[in-house]
């Protein structure tokens, strides 16, 4: 036992401190030596028991010479190349969440309070889906509103395209299910713009849509209204202003005073005290029906916007491209919100 808590204790990282510790233990005149060949003389009983704990110790002393060996090979190692183990190491850094995708999944969670669920779909669509199921009519003007990219001509359900908008999501949800609907669409959009502070080629939106019976406008706007409280505060104020979608009958705009300058004048609100955040409208019953829903049972709402303004606000960002250029500076800005 006393020669346990020896080695136990002993500990170096110098060659030849170890080599004294190997000869003194494990040599072939050392300790371990020694007690094995008195071993020889006792009793076959005691050699049973005494036997166990001699292999043990010797183990021990075997196990504690080869650790402290990988010790003192990686300490000279490193005296010879000059390094030091001692310093502390370099650190590594922890990447940040996209600010997109923060705002995205804050907007998400406070639907989720609501009961809307999330609903995804293809970003190449045809144009049935993006387009005609929505009431837009052939030839029609809005449907150059949206500077779409297409990608092929003709096809089963029309023309094939990036979508321009995640109604294209609503079209299909309507169309794989019965009400009640309550769900909401995030995802990306794409436009043919010119690339600017203020427009992409593409963007992100979050688009709602909730269908049941008895669904009023006023159910569109307490709904909208508490999303924009939990948003951006309590106290926030709203103003719809009316507006046209094909798809939405009545059709508005929403407004929500500016949340930077709190009404008093600035450059995202241009000095009026209100920010254009979304727009919604009851779903016209021509989509319902497009979607094989009795238009005279059921009614619903259905509204969008695009989650880069919701991030500028709130970010107070001035120039979309920062959102696509991978910029770290940026990114890292975003750290803290992880
Ligand atoms: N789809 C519209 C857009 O992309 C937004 C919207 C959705 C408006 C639902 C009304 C209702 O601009």
């Amino acid at each position: 036992t006393q020669y346990t808590a020896e080695i136990n204790a002993f500990s170096t990282d110098h060659a030849d401190e170890l080599e004294q510790f190997r000869i003194k233990f494990l040599g072939t005149k050392g300790i371990i030596k020694d007690i094995f060949d008195e071993f020889k003389a006792v009793s076959p009983e005691e050699k049973r028991t005494l036997g166990k704990v001699l292999n043990e110790f010797k183990q021990l002393a075997e196990a504690k010479y080869q650790s402290l060996k990988d010790l003192t090979e990686v300490a000279d190692t490193a005296k010879d190349s000059g390094l030091d183990l001692t310093l502390p190491g370099e650190g590594f850094e922890v990447g940040a969440r996209h600010p997109l995708a923060l705002v995205r999944r804050e907007i998400v969670e406070i639907f989720n309070k609501l009961g809307f669920i999330v609903a995804e779909g293809p970003e190449i669509e045809d144009d049935w889906h993006n387009f005609s199921a929505l009431n837009f009519p052939e030839e029609h003007p809005a449907r150059d509103m949206q500077d779409t990219f297409f990608i092929k001509k003709g096809g089963e359900k029309g023309d094939i395209a990036l979508r321009t908008h995640t109604s294209s999501v609503q079209v299909r949800m309507m169309e794989a299910g019965k009400p009640p609907f309550r769900a909401i669409m995030p995802g990306r959009v794409y436009r043919n713009e010119a690339i600017s502070a203020r427009a992409h080629c593409f963007f992100h939106q979050v688009e709602g849509l909730y269908v049941d019976e008895n669904v009023s406008f006023a159910d569109l706007k307490q709904t909208l209204f508490y999303f924009v409280q939990e948003l951006y505060g309590e106290g926030t104020k709203v103003r719809f202003r009316p507006s046209y979608f094909p798809f939405t009958e009545p059709s508005a705009e929403m407004d929500i005073s500016c949340t930077i300058c709190k009404g008093a004048g600035c450059q995202m609100c241009k000095y009026s005290g209100w920010v254009e955040i979304l727009g919604c409208g009851m779903v016209d019953p021509n989509v319902l029906e497009n979607c094989g829903i009795d238009s005279k049972k059921y009614s619903g709402f259905a509204f969008g916007m695009g989650i880069e303004r919701i991030a500028n606000l709130k970010f107070e960002i001035k120039d979309l491209r920062l959102f696509s250029e991978n910029d770290a500076r940026f990114l890292k800005q975003y750290k803290t919100s992880l």
